[in-house]
């Protein structure tokens, strides 16, 4: 850190230069003005990148522009590492030596974090040196620092959120075009909203990377993302889409982390949203998070959780909280009691509501509806939709237990008008009754059964 004018210089070295990196570059020029009024400059002084010839979308005019990512990390006229290159391998590696040696770090690597916690802990307890995340939990919304500050001494029970634009921008993009996941999921390539490998996206392990970070801020507890029950959306189909918005209810990739005493259930999957939440309405490269604690009830953060400038600008966010206050620090952050001794619970021992979509017959939607319900299967509401030439049956069960589903699928796919496989995808609510009650007591004092369609 050198003077400059009585100022303090902080200079910048920074692994990658690419969306997120160039985005930085031109806010850090933007805002060195504010800088200058709170007595300090930031200066990018060397840059590591895979191509140095790539024209690039920021002025590096000045900046030491080379190949050597361990170069820049161990650099002695580095004050501060940004990590923008993202992997978990060689980005990590030089994160945690510019940790270790006592440089902050400031990392929009979700993978790299979520995946190599334990290190970057380790070697910022090494050289005493603070790490900024926020940009890699859910990009421009604040979550790290509210959960970390504003609600370190807050009693929190469940964390959920939809944190991935791509998988968004998918099944918004099949509702409104009516057509099946692939041709969404070309369309959303082909506009550079997918990561390079897609399926990071698609099959929901960008969502438990992050979920991953978030649990850890939420209850001090660290779990590898392969230990969270993740699945991705590419079995959603056009059938699914219609039956669940003719139930009243979108279907969204939801990431959740929920504690019950000394258990702790962490999931990403596809879930149906009654149309009345706030979630069912986050469309696109929106991300939204709710909070859940007996003491606030709900608290609810909607922002931008990807694209240049929202990413950066979290970047640059923490660059100047470090620099303000350089003992703050977000690893391992806030310690929680009670953190160590958090289980993780297996899906088997969930009870929720589901929806069941089903092939059927011509004409057997009623034979299905009446087998299903002497199969003891307690129905909430149902929908029938042509699509493609053949029919599909949709139900949504009051609570049940998952594993009573799991076993009764190969009996429904069996029943004489059922064509194929039936698949389940769980509610995000825990209780869809209570919002049929809520709902009819509100607007139609009308009976369940009658809101429910024919009784089953
Ligand atoms: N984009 C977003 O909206 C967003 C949001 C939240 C978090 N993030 C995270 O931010 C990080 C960066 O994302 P991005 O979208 O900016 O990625 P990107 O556009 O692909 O940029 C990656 C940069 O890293 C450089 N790089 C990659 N591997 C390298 C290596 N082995 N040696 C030297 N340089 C290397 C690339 O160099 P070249 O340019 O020469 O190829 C490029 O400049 C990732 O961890 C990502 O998950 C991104």
């Amino acid at each position: 850190m050198a003077d400059l004018d009585g100022k303090r210089l902080i200079r910048i070295g920074m692994l990658g230069c690419g969306v997120v990196g160039a985005g930085l570059a031109k806010l850090i020029a933007k805002h060195r003005p504010d800088f200058h009024r709170n007595g300090f400059d930031l200066r990018l002084t060397r840059v590591a990148v895979r191509d140095t010839r790539k024209r690039r979308d920021c002025d590096l005019a000045g900046v030491e522009v080379t190949t050597d990512v361990m170069a820049v990390a161990g650099a002695s006229d580095v004050d501060l590492l940004v990590e923008v290159m993202g992997g978990a391998d060689l980005a990590v590696r030089a994160g945690c030596t510019a940790l270790a040696r006592g440089v902050p770090l400031v990392s929009a690597n979700k993978a790299g974090l979520a995946r190599c916690l334990p290190q970057y802990i380790e070697a910022a307890r090494q050289g005493s040196a603070a790490i900024g995340f926020e940009s890699a939990a859910a990009a421009h919304i604040p979550i790290i620092e509210v959960l970390e500050r504003s609600l370190a001494c807050e009693e929190i029970s469940l964390i959920k959120g939809v944190i991935n634009g791509s998988t968004n921008y998918i099944l918004t993009f099949m509702e409104r075009a009516g057509c099946e996941y692939e041709e969404a999921l070309a369309d959303a390539a082909a506009k550079g909203f997918t990561e390079a490998d897609p399926r990071l996206d698609v099959e929901g392990i960008d969502a438990a990377e992050k979920l991953s970070l978030l649990a850890l801020k939420t209850f001090g507890a660290y779990f590898h993302p392969d230990r969270i029950h993740t699945e991705g959306i590419t079995r959603i189909t056009q059938a699914d889409i219609r039956l669940a918005l003719s139930l009243d209810h979108r279907i969204k990739l939801v990431a959740a982390a929920r504690r019950a005493g000394d258990s702790l259930s962490l999931r990403v999957s596809p879930a149906l949203i009654h149309r009345g939440e706030l979630l069912a309405d986050v469309d696109s490269e929106f991300n939204a998070i709710i909070l859940e604690g007996p003491s606030f009830n709900q608290l609810t953060f909607l922002g931008k959780g990807a694209g240049q400038l929202p990413t950066a600008s979290a970047v640059l966010n923490d660059i100047v909280r470090i620099v303000r206050n350089p003992g703050a620090g977000s690893l391992p952050g806030f310690a929680r009691a009670g953190a160590e001794s958090l289980k993780l619970a297996g899906t088997d021992s969930l009870a929720l509501c589901y929806f069941l979509r089903m092939g059927i017959k011509e004409g057997a939607d009623r034979a299905v509806l009446s087998a299903l319900g002497k199969q003891g299967l307690p129905i909430l509401s149902h929908s029938a939709v042509d699509h493609n030439g053949s029919r599909f049956l949709g139900v949504i069960t009051d609570i049940v237990e998952e594993s009573r589903i799991l076993s009764l699928l190969p009996e429904v796919g069996r029943l004489p008008g059922v064509a194929g496989t039936p698949v389940f995808i769980r509610l995000d609510k825990d209780n869809y009754r209570d919002i049929v009650e809520r709902e009819q007591s509100a607007y139609f004092g009308a009976s369940l059964q009658r809101q429910s369609g024919a009784g089953v």
